[in-house]
This record gives C-alpha cells, structure tokens and sequence, in this order.
C-alpha cells in the first residue's frame, strides 16, 4: 500500500493500463475531471489491438464474436453507467458514460446498446482482429478440431446448444483480462471505470462483473473506490466492490478493507484459474492492490511521478 504522503491529482490501473494512464494523468494535470480521466484512459486502451482483453483485439467468445461490457462510476454524485455484451461497436466505456449521463438506467445491453451507440452517433467498428480470430480458433485446434471442423460444430450448434456449453465451460488464466482505472483529481473527486471483453470463448450473452455497479466497479467520493479484474463470476457473487467501499465505510483501514474483501472470495473457492485482483483508491490518496493469487500487481501515478509505477499486490491465499 501507498499513501498518506501522495499528493493529487493521481491514478491507479490493473497491469495493463499503463498507456492509458499516461493519458488519464496528462488529462488530470490540466485540471481535467476524476471521470473525464478514467474515460480518457479507458478509451486509449479499448483502441490498443494488442491488449486481448478490451475493446478491439479482445478474445471472443465461443461463437468467435466479440462481447464488450463496461462500466463508469462518478464518485460526487454516486451516478453510474454500463453497457454489457455489446458487438459490432467500440467505445463502451464512452457509452457507458452516455447510459449514466443521457438515459434515467444504468444498465443497457445487446441490441439494446447498440442501437443507443448508433442513436449517439458512435460509428460501428469490427473489435474482431487476426490475432484475436487466431487465438480463438486454437482453442478448438487444441481439441483436435479443425478450423473447418470447428466451424461445422458451430453451426450445428446453433441448432444443439450442448456442444456450446461444453466449449465454454472451462475458463483458463489466459481467458482472463480487463483493465480497471480509478482517478482522485485536483478538486477531490473520484471516479472509476473498467472496460473489457470478458472471458474469452464465454458463452454468447454471458455477463461478468465488469458492467455490473458494486460486482467489479464502484466508487464514492466519502469512502473510496474499487475495481475489479479477473474471473468475473467471483466479484459478481462476492459483490466484491462494493464490499471493499463498504469495508472502508465501517472503519476498517484500506489493507483492512481489501483483506476482508479477499476473505469474502476466498470463502466462494478460488483457484489459481478463478482468481480475482481488486484495485483500491480513497479519497485520501492511499491506493491499493489485492489478490487471490501470487505475482499480481498494479499500476499508479502519483501527481509527482514522471511516469506509472509498479506496486505488488496484497495477497490473501485461502
Ligand atoms: N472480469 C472480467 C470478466 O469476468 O468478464
């Protein structure tokens, strides 16, 4: 853990932020909001075709399509935004962020967001890449399915949902990933934001806690702020960010609260598979990361720091 001394504005980020939280921090140091921030550095890494896990580029699902969910949390005014298995767009935290600010919901999903992209003028982008079709299609190779055995599977699939079911159902460490940003700007404000393309070979429609308020974001600027990264399932039945907020909101200090959070998935059975990593910020600047598992660790920059550093995460094993 990080704190007392930092000075605002600052950033925290999962592991794959980096990129973005240059562009966040820059945002921050003109002045710019906690949640102009996060969205800013959200985007940067939705539009990298290299990170598997968010926006273009990001794994597909078993059907090879790619199904984004995000969400946006305004820590002032406890006002939220999400999107979740959206195809054919990029752009979901900015649409996440247009849920909030531009409809009475929280959450729209499928069809349903893609319209309200297409409404707001969000143009329509291919999030499928080579790599990410490449990847997908190994997975049935690695079953000794050929790309063209595969895609006949599929398609009598379509009419049989068992076989689906039996591609989807085991999630491995490299089917995970999605990057967290959380922000404390110059006025005090926080604000988070998480974007991904969840498990990779999930099945069709499947949610994780990515866009889901309390499961893997939230945020309020009296207590602090929370995100999530890793096997969804986990955050969405342990409401694990949340719990870290409310852990911090009884008393308890921020390594305290993570434990806690830690504790409650633990006790849910996790694995080296089905882990999950919180990132933690409060309104004080004290900044954290937890784990299930060894070696995580996650990314901050402080308002004098020339670039992002890397911290280890606390972890908690069971
Ligand atoms: N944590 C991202 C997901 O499970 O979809």
């Amino acid at each position: 853990m990080r704190g007392e001394a930092t000075k605002r504005p600052l950033m925290v980020a999962s592991e794959n932020g980096r990129r973005g939280l240059e562009a966040g921090m820059a945002l921050l140091r003109q002045g710019g909001s906690a949640l102009d921030a996060v969205e800013a550095a959200c985007r940067v890494v939705e539009e990298d075709p290299d990170d598997q896990s968010v926006g273009v580029g990001g794994l597909p699902n078993v059907l090879g399509e790619v199904e984004l969910d995000a969400s946006i949390m305004d820590g002032a005014t406890l006002q939220a935004g999400a999107v979740a298995a959206l195809q054919g767009y990029g752009q979901a935290i900015t649409l996440a962020r247009r849920v909030m600010e531009e409809t009475p919901h929280v959450l729209v999903v499928g069809r349903g967001a893609e319209r309200l992209a297409a409404e707001l003028g969000i143009p329509p982008q291919e999030q499928r890449t080579e790599a990410s079709l490449l990847r997908w299609r190994e997975r049935f190779e690695e079953r000794g399915l050929d790309p063209t055995g595969s895609l006949r599977l599929l398609a009598r699939a379509l009419s049989r949902p068992l076989p689906l079911r039996d591609l989807a159902r085991q999630p491995r460490i490299d089917t995970l990933g999605t990057v967290n940003f959380l922000a404390l700007d110059q006025e005090g404000n926080l604000a988070s934001a998480v974007s991904t393309s969840g498990l990779g070979w999930k099945y069709p429609g499947r949610v994780g806690d990515s866009p889901l308020i309390g499961a893997g974001n939230y945020c309020d600027n009296r207590y602090g702020a929370a995100a999530c990264t890793g096997m969804g399932e986990l955050a969405i039945r342990a409401g694990s960010a949340r719990s870290l907020v409310l852990y911090l909101k009884c008393g308890l200090s921020l390594v305290d609260a993570g434990r806690e959070a830690l504790r409650d998935l633990l006790a849910l059975g996790t694995t080296d598979s089905q882990y999950m990593n919180i990132v933690a910020l409060t309104p004080a600047g004290e900044h954290a990361g937890f784990t299930t598992v060894a070696g995580k660790e996650y990314l901050f920059q402080e308002a004098g720091m020339a670039e992002p550093q890397l911290a280890a995460r606390l972890q908690l094993e069971a």
